[in-house]
C-alpha cells in the first residue's frame, strides 16, 4: 500500500449530542489536548447562540465564522485526529446527518441528567444506518443525574445499542467522587479544575485494597466494589471487532467543563477508532489504501455575505493521494476539474494545502459545480453510496412572486437545492413547486438567498404534508396506478424518483397497508 503511513494514522470523527450537552465543551477540550488552541473558550464562536434563534442573518454569520472549525485537525500523540463539527441547531439537522457520512466514527456525548434526547434518537439512527463504531461520553457527571445503571439502561433500550462501561463514576453531583478505570484498574479522583493532572490517578489493581477506602470512603468504597462485580459479570472485556463493526459502544462517564475523564476516553479512542475506511461505490468497493485518489462532497457551504459569493464544497478523500493543481475527473458532470486553492483545515486558520490523504476533508471552491454526493476520481466512473437524504418534516409549495423573473427562480431552486439547503419536490400531473425542510429557518435562508443571489422574489404557502416517502414496487404498474390516484399526494423528487407526501401518519399507514406491493422508504440515497 503505497500511503499505508499516513492512512494509518489518521483518524476522522465527529462529536455529536443533543444541544446543549456538551459537544462544544468536549470539542474544546480535546482541542487543547492537541495543541491546537491554548485557551478554554476558544471554540465557543462555533455555536449558534441560543438568543440567536429567531433570527437566520444572525444563525448564518455564525455559521460562517463556523466554516473555519467546520472540520479541526490536530495531532495527539503522532495520531491525526480530524474531528468534523455537526451544527448544534436543529434545523440544520440534515447537515449533521449528511457530515456523518464523512466520519468513520463518532463520539456521542449524553447529558447525565437528561439522558437520550430527541436529537440523540435521530443521531443514532443515522449512526446504525451506517454502522458507525460509537463511543459514548455521558457529560455532567458534577450534577446530580440519573442513577447510572437506569441510564445504561435507558440508552441501550432508546439508542438500540450495546454499551460497555470503559470507566465507572462513584456517585455524581455534589457527591461526584472521580471515576474508577475498569480496564486499566485505576481511580481518578475528581478536582473541579480544567487541568488534567495525572496525580490524581491512584491505581487500585485489586479493589479489595484498603487505599479504596482511604480515598473515597467506606461507604462509597463498598458501592465500588458491588458495581464493578456486577459489571465484570455482565461485561468482561471489550471485544474491540464489536465496537467496530458498530454493535458494542464503549462508554466513559464524566464532566467535560471540569476536563474529567476526556484525556482516558482520547487514550482509547486514538488506539480503537478506526483508521479510514473502505468506502462503497455504486460499482465497486473503494479500498483506503488504493493508490488512485477518489472522494466525494458532503456538505456544501455557502457565503450569505454578497462581497462574497463563494460556495465552498467540503470533500472528503476516501483513497489515494488529493493533489492540488493536478486534474480530476467529476464524474457526474463527466469533466476534468482542478483545484489551485484547496484548503485544510488546521484548528480555526484556513491553510492552502498541497496534498491530502483518505480521512482527510479538503474545502473546494465552488463556483456551482458541485452538489452533495458528487465524486472526484482519477478518471474510473463512479458513485460513493450511502450518502442518505431523509423525509423533511415541513412542506410548503414556492410560488413565483414575479413571472419575470421565472428562469432566476429555476436555476436558484436547483443551486440552493443541490447544496443540500432543503429539498425539491414537483407535484404529479402539475407543476407547483414543493421545498422541504427539516426546520422553519431554512425557508427564511431560501427566501433571502434567491432575492440576493439571483434576484428572485419567492412565497410560500403552507402546505398539510408531514412526511415524504420515497417509492419503490417490483410491479411498475401497480405504482403508476397508486400515482394517478393519488395525484394530490404524489410528487417526484429532483432526480424524478416517486413521492408519497403524506398528510398524517394514520395516512401514511393506511396506505402502506393497502399497498402491500409498494414500499415506502423514508430515507433515499443521493447516489443510487
Ligand atoms: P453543546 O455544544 O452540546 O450545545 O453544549 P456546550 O458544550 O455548549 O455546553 C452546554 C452547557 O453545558 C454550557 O453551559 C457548558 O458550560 C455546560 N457544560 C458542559 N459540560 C459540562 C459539565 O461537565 N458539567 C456541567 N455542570 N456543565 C457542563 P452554558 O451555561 O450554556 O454556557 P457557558 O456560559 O458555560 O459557556
Amino acid at each position: 500500500m503505497k500511503y499505508e503511513k499516513e492512512i494509518n494514522r489518521r483518524k476522522t470523527f465527529a462529536i455529536i449530542s443533543h444541544p446543549d450537552a456538551g459537544k462544544t465543551t468536549l470539542t474544546e477540550k480535546f482541542l487543547l489536548f492537541g495543541g491546537a488552541i491554548q485557551t478554554a473558550g476558544a471554540v465557543k464562536s462555533n455555536k449558534i447562540k441560543k438568543h440567536a434563534t429567531s433570527d437566520f442573518m444572525e444563525i448564518e454569520r455564525q455559521r460562517g465564522i463556523s466554516v473555519a472549525t467546520s472540520v479541526m485537525s490536530f495531532e495527539y500523540k503522532g495520531i491525526l485526529i480530524n474531528l468534523l463539527d455537526t451544527p448544534g441547531h436543529k434545523d440544520f439537522a440534515e447537515d449533521t446527518y449528511r457530515t456523518l457520512t464523512a466520519v468513520d466514527s463518532v463520539i456521542l456525548v449524553i447529558d447525565s441528567v437528561n439522558g437520550v434526547e430527541p436529537q440523540t434518537r435521530r443521531l443514532m439512527e443515522v449512526c446504525r444506518m451506517r454502522m458507525t463504531p460509537v463511543i459514548v461520553f455521558i457529560n455532567k457527571m458534577d450534577r446530580d443525574g440519573k442513577n447510572r445503571f437506569e441510564l445504561l439502561e435507558e440508552i441501550e433500550n432508546e439508542l438500540k445499542i450495546s454499551l460497555h462501561p470503559m470507566t465507572w463514576p462513584i456517585n455524581s453531583g455534589k457527591e461526584f467522587k472521580g471515576v474508577y478505570n475498569l480496564h486499566e484498574k485505576n481511580l481518578r479522583l475528581f478536582t473541579a479544575s480544567t487541568k488534567a493532572n495525572d496525580d490524581d490517578v491512584v491505581d487500585i489493581a485489586d479493589l479489595a485494597s484498603p487505599v479504596l477506602q482511604a480515598k473515597i470512603g467506606d461507604r462509597d468504597a463498598a458501592t465500588l466494589r458491588e458495581d464493578v462485580e456486577l459489571i465484570d459479570g455482565v461485561y468482561g472485556p471489550l471485544n474491540p471487532a464489536e465496537y467496530l463493526s458498530g454493535h458494542i459502544a464503549p462508554v466513559f462517564f464524566g464532566s467535560a467543563v471540569n476536563n474529567f475523564g476526556v484525556k482516558e476516553m482520547l487514550d482509547t479512542f486514538i488506539q480503537i477508532a478506526p483508521v479510514p475506511r473502505d468506502r462503497e461505490t455504486n460499482v465497486r468497493k473503494v479500498e483506503a489504501g488504493e493508490d488512485k485518489f477518489s472522494g466525494f462532497i458532503f456538505k456544501i457551504h455557502a457565503n450569505l455575505d454578497p462581497k462574497h459569493r463563494d460556495r465552498i464544497a467540503f470533500m472528503r478523500v476516501c483513497s489515494g493521494r488529493f493533489e492540488r493543481n493536478k486534474y480530476y475527473k467529476h464524474v457526474r458532470l463527466d469533466k476534468d476539474v482542478r483545484f489551485t486553492n484547496p484548503y485544510s483545515f488546521l484548528a480555526r486558520s484556513k491553510d492552502i494545502i498541497d496534498d491530502a490523504y483518505p480521512g482527510d476533508v479538503v474545502g473546494l471552491f465552488d463556483t456551482g459545480n458541485f452538489k452533495i454526493g458528487d465524486t472526484l476520481t482519477e478518471g474510473e466512473k463512479f458513485f460513493f453510496t450511502g450518502i442518505p437524504t431523509f423525509s423533511p418534516e415541513i412542506f410548503k409549495e414556492l410560488v413565483n412572486k414575479d413571472p419575470m423573473k421565472t428562469k432566476q427562480l429555476e436555476k436558484g431552486i436547483q443551486q440552493l437545492t443541490d447544496e443540500g439547503v432543503a429539498q425539491l419536490f414537483t407535484q404529479f400531473g402539475g407543476n407547483k413547486k414543493i421545498i422541504g425542510c427539516v426546520g422553519d429557518l431554512q425557508f427564511e435562508v431560501i427566501q433571502y438567498r434567491l432575492l440576493q443571489e439571483y434576484g428572485a422574489a419567492c412565497e410560500f404557502r403552507t402546505l398539510p404534508f408531514y412526511k415524504a416517502c420515497w417509492l419503490t414496487s417490483t410491479d411498475k404498474n401497480k405504482l403508476n396506478d397508486f400515482l394517478r390516484y393519488k395525484q394530490q399526494n404524489a410528487a417526484e423528487d429532483k432526480d424524478g424518483a416517486p413521492v408519497y407526501l403524506a398528510q398524517s401518519e394514520w395516512f401514511l399507514n393506511t396506505e402502506i397497508n393497502n399497498n402491500p406491493d409498494i414500499t415506502f422508504h423514508f430515507t433515499n440515497e443521493v447516489n443510487k
